[in-house]
């Protein structure tokens, strides 16, 4: 047992999830999780990981908790080594998660959940990080997660270091300070998509789109900066579309092709379209997975969810303004 850190250290964090409006698709590196395109996204108030780490001199691995029941502890134990390397000893931990939404159902746990685990591990270990260093420790458990650190608008750099020390995130704007919201339409529950890290790779090694892909991220990335900068809604929405759309007609032309959408997905998206032609600035957004994710302005999210509830095979409609970064409970 560590002597300097005693039995019991504990922490509680809260870390909220979080959506790209550029998205990240490719690794630079595999083994360090760095990106190959930078990515830029929103922090969402509505959904959350609380997360306590506890450390057990008495144990032999570490424990991973999610909602309840015992969840294997690998990634989380590659996060955790990192801390321990930094503090200098081989204590295990206890980690203890509870989200406020389903868990691997495509809204991005892994970056809520990872962000979480990097303030809440090094808090017990009586680390004080700064934000880039805690972004690229939860960009260790999960890309997207070094963007949940950061509250409102983040931006996640590729960087150019072999180590990766400057592959992190940071903050475009605060979540006050442009108020935007977020309606998530749930089409499918459960885990059934193809995990990020192998569809990534397959997309790197087959898709003829790649190299596109990675050439005209930097536009993207500096048109969403210059959009968010002029509090420019109708750019940010028709970007993050045209974004959005870019990264599935990569991930559609991998072999074997990652198809995420169902009946439910495509039909959202003509529902936008139709918001759209009635006067309503609303743009969608999709990930890994068969959720659609809607950006509006705050004045519209009523009709907006409305909307959306009644699509054919969308089974729960979620509304979210911007939320913080990921901090301390305890
Ligand atoms: O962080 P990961 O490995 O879950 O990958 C996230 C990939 C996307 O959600 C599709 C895009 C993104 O930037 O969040």
């Amino acid at each position: 047992m560590d002597e300097t850190l005693g039995g019991g250290a504990t922490a509680v964090a809260r870390a909220h999830s979080n959506i790209a409006l550029v998205k990240y698709w490719g690794k630079r590196d595999a083994a360090l999780n760095i990106p190959a395109v930078g990515s830029i996204s929103v922090t969402l108030e509505a959904l959350y990981t609380d997360t306590r780490v506890t450390f057990r001199p008495d144990l032999a691995h570490d424990e991973f908790w999610i909602d309840g029941s015992r969840s294997d502890a690998t990634r989380v134990s590659r996060v955790l080594d990192l801390v321990r390397a930094r503090v200098g000893h081989e204590q295990r931990v206890v980690v203890s998660s509870t989200n406020n939404f389903p868990t691997g159902a495509g809204l991005a746990s892994s970056a809520s959940g990872f962000a979480a685990l990097a303030v809440a591990a090094t808090g017990a270990a009586g680390l004080e990080l700064t934000d880039r260093e805690l972004s690229i420790l939860a960009r260790r458990g999960s890309g997207s997660a070094a963007r949940s650190i950061l509250g409102g608008f983040a931006e996640m750099h590729t960087g150019v270091a072999a180590d990766g020390s400057d592959a992190y995130a940071e903050q475009l704007l605060g979540a006050a300070d442009w108020p935007v919201s977020v309606t998530v339409a749930i089409t499918e529950r459960g885990e059934k998509s193809i995990n990020s890290t192998v569809g990534m790779v397959e997309s790197a090694a087959t898709s003829p789109f790649y190299p596109t892909w990675l050439d005209s991220a930097a536009e993207d990335l500096s048109e969403m900066r210059a959009a968010i900068a002029a509090r420019d809604f109708a750019r940010l929405g028709q970007l993050s579309e045209y974004n959005c759309l870019k990264m599935h007609a990569l991930m559609l032309t991998t072999r074997p092709a990652l198809l995420y959408w169902n009946a439910a997905t495509v039909a959202a998206l003509h529902a936008v379209r139709g918001l759209r032609a009635d006067g309503v600035p609303a743009y969608f957004t999709i990930d890994a997975g068969p959720q659609v994710k809607v950006l509006s302005l705050p004045a519209d999210s009523a009709v907006v969810q409305a909307t959306l509830a009644l699509v054919p095979g969308v089974l729960e409609v979620r509304g979210s303004t911007l939320g913080p970064g990921a901090h301390r409970l305890a």
